[in-house]
């Protein structure tokens, strides 16, 4: 229902029954570090092998990036956020009509993650957007704010190309044909999720998103410039991402480990909430195209070896996806093995 919406309260003073989590899965905030040497990467950089070497060295061990320089102007990124800031200030009954927590609806303002199935629910809302193609999906996406619209797709077409253009150095990186990752993948989704994440009253006790891996190919994610909130498990120490002016945030899903053979990594990672300031992100995802056929690259699969993963069709993978909780195991362990 409409009215589990956080954001329609205007301001919490105490935590809802629903979302403090037991003892043991808590974020444990005093305990994550911060850590300067996240890869950033200069897109824009003109010793492209050297380029192609940082993703490759951030794929191995982070599975996680930022990038300067990509090509989406600083002003763009600002109406952005400002835009997805002015939905979710939107009176109650504006927003109530686009709710829904089916999650096979193409649009929706959603909360939590899976209302329907989980026992506990994040500090968060979201709109999820399907974004390609456009001319397909943009008829049905809010007009109000009136901006909407254009502003966020003008966003979706900068970020596919960025997207694809990744997915070109990804292939090169890992030693393969330029437009390998591209192929495999089809025709690809695009999907957005404007996140939401309002004050907390209680930050120790919940998530705005707990641990979890992209199931899609890529993600990239505009981060609000002023609040911290994205944490990546490495090592077993959950270190912060810190917002860098104009970077975009990259990550791998699920989609890309498996195609690399296990060679790059699609990480845990997690959105934490404070009590001090709301804050916004925009999360961008590459996915393959349904009927995509996925499993490791034949090249990466070493001689006499056995594929790390099975090959599955997407559809499949994203499915089983949906199906579970978002913080048990890694969805891929479930499609270990040759068959
Ligand atoms: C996501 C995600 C992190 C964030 O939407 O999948 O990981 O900081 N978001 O909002
Ligand atoms: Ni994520």
């Amino acid at each position: 229902m409409a009215n589990q919406l956080l954001s329609t309260v205007s301001c919490h003073d105490t935590l809802p029954e629903g979302y403090a989590r037991p003892e043991s899965d808590r974020p444990r905030l005093a305990e994550v570090a911060t850590d300067s040497n996240i890869p950033l990467i200069d897109l824009a950089s003109p010793d492209k092998l050297r380029v192609i070497a940082e993703i490759d060295r951030a794929c191995r061990t982070y599975g996680f990036f930022q990038v300067i320089n990509h090509g989406i102007s600083e002003e763009l990124l600002e109406k952005v956020m400002a835009v997805g800031l002015e939905f979710f200030r939107l009176p109650p009954e504006e927003k109530a009509k686009l709710y829904s927590d089916e999650p096979s609806k193409k649009i929706r303002l959603s909360t939590s993650f899976n209302v329907r199935k989980e026992t506990v629910h994040n500090w968060r809302d979201y709109l999820r957007l399907h974004c390609h193609p456009l001319e397909e999906f943009v008829p049905d996406w809010p007009s109000n704010p009136e901006a909407f619209k254009e502003i966020i797709s003008t966003y979706c077409r900068e970020v596919r190309l960025l997207g694809l253009r990744l997915m070109g150095a990804i292939s090169l990186s890992l030693g393969l044909d330029e437009n390998y990752v591209e192929n495999v993948l089809g025709e690809q989704e695009q999907h957005m999720a404007v996140n939401y994440y309002p004050r907390c009253p209680e930050p120790d006790l919940t998530y705005g998103l707990p641990k979890h891996t992209d199931p899609n190919a890529l993600t990239v994610l505009l981060q609000d410039p002023n609040v911290s909130g994205l944490q990546v498990l490495k090592d077993g120490q959950w270190i912060a991402v810190d917002p860098r002016p104009n970077a975009l945030v990259i990550n791998l899903g699920d989609q890309l480990q498996a195609l690399s053979n296990g060679a790059y990594k699609s990480v845990w990672h997690r959105a934490v909430v404070n009590a001090a300031q709301e804050r916004m992100s925009v999360a961008s995802f590459l996915c393959p195209c349904n009927s995509a056929v996925i499993g490791p690259a034949a090249k990466l699969v070493g001689d006499g070896d056995e594929p790390v993963y099975r090959s599955y069709t997407y559809d499949e993978y994203y499915n089983k996806f949906w199906s579970r909780n978002l913080d048990q195991e890694h969805c891929l362990e479930l499609f270990r093995g040759q068959k």
